[in-house]
């Protein structure tokens, strides 16, 4: 009975031994550090080894990201009347661009302009927001500059929409609403254009987006080549 209760004693002071070293400030034992700290930096990480300590590098000064080319125009009035009487739609004015134009017109502009641009959209019906203008508005006088730079920029209760859109849908969208503005004025319609080669796009907008760059370096060359191509389907 008494080597019993020695027993007992003695496994209870290596018991309260065991215990008394847990610190719960500290991790406990970590028997595969590796899953809980990882060998490589961390994307966000600070460490001392980095400029600022920052792990996360600036771009190169004077670099820009794919997809993205800088705008010229600054957010001002002088920018706007300076893209306005200068900015031009470097997309040829083709049946397809229009099209492609009324896409994304119809998703992006519609709900407050209007499926015909006269500013009676969905919202403006509903009062949601007020003055917006039909795109024959005698005071504005739209351009293709300007209407490029308020997509941009946005204007007052209008957002700016260079995030949603890529260059090339901008212009596109830009196609369509002097399309619209046409109509709504009753100027003849503008006749549509040859279709350019997509180098000839290129040049002025660069890389709009890898992806459809690749496809379009392809299939687009030469009209005629691309004639061949469809019999060939
Ligand atoms: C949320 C509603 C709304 C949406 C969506 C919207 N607009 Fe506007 N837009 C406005 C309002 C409001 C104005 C008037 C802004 C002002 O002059 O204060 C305006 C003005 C304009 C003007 C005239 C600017 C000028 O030079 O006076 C153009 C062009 C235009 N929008 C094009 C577009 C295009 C293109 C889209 C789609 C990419 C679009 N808007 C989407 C509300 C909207």
């Amino acid at each position: 009975m008494k080597s019993l209760f020695k027993r007992y004693l003695l496994l209870f002071i290596i018991a309260a031994t065991v215990v008394s070293c847990v610190e719960n400030n500290k991790p406990n034992y970590e028997y595969m550090p590796n899953m809980y700290r990882t060998v490589p930096y961390e994307t966000y990480g600070e460490y001392p080894i980095f400029e600022n300590g920052q792990e996360a590098k600036l771009p190169v000064e004077g670099t820009v990201s794919r997809g993205w080319m800088p705008y010229p125009y600054e957010n001002d009035a002088e920018g706007y009347a300076s893209a306005k009487a200068n900015l031009e739609n470097p997309l040829p004015y083709t049946e397809d661009n229009l099209a492609e134009g009324k896409q994304l017109y119809t998703i992006y502009c519609a709900v407050c302009h209007g499926d015909e641009g006269d500013g009676q959209g969905i919202l403006a019906e509903r009062e949601k927001i007020l003055g917006i203008p039909a795109y024959d508005d005698a005071g504005r006088a739209i351009t293709e500059g300007s209407v490029y730079h308020v997509m941009y920029y946005g204007l007052n209760n209008m957002g700016s929409y260079a995030s949603q859109t890529s260059i090339e849908e901008r212009w596109l969208i830009d196609h369509y609403v002097m399309n619209l503005k046409d109509q709504l004025a009753g100027n003849p319609e503008r006749e549509f254009e040859e279709a350019a080669s997509f180098n000839e796009v290129e040049n002025i907008i660069p890389a709009v987006n890898a992806d459809k760059e690749m496809v379009s370096k392809e299939t687009s060359t030469t009209s005629s080549e691309e004639e061949e191509n469809q019999n060939e389907e």
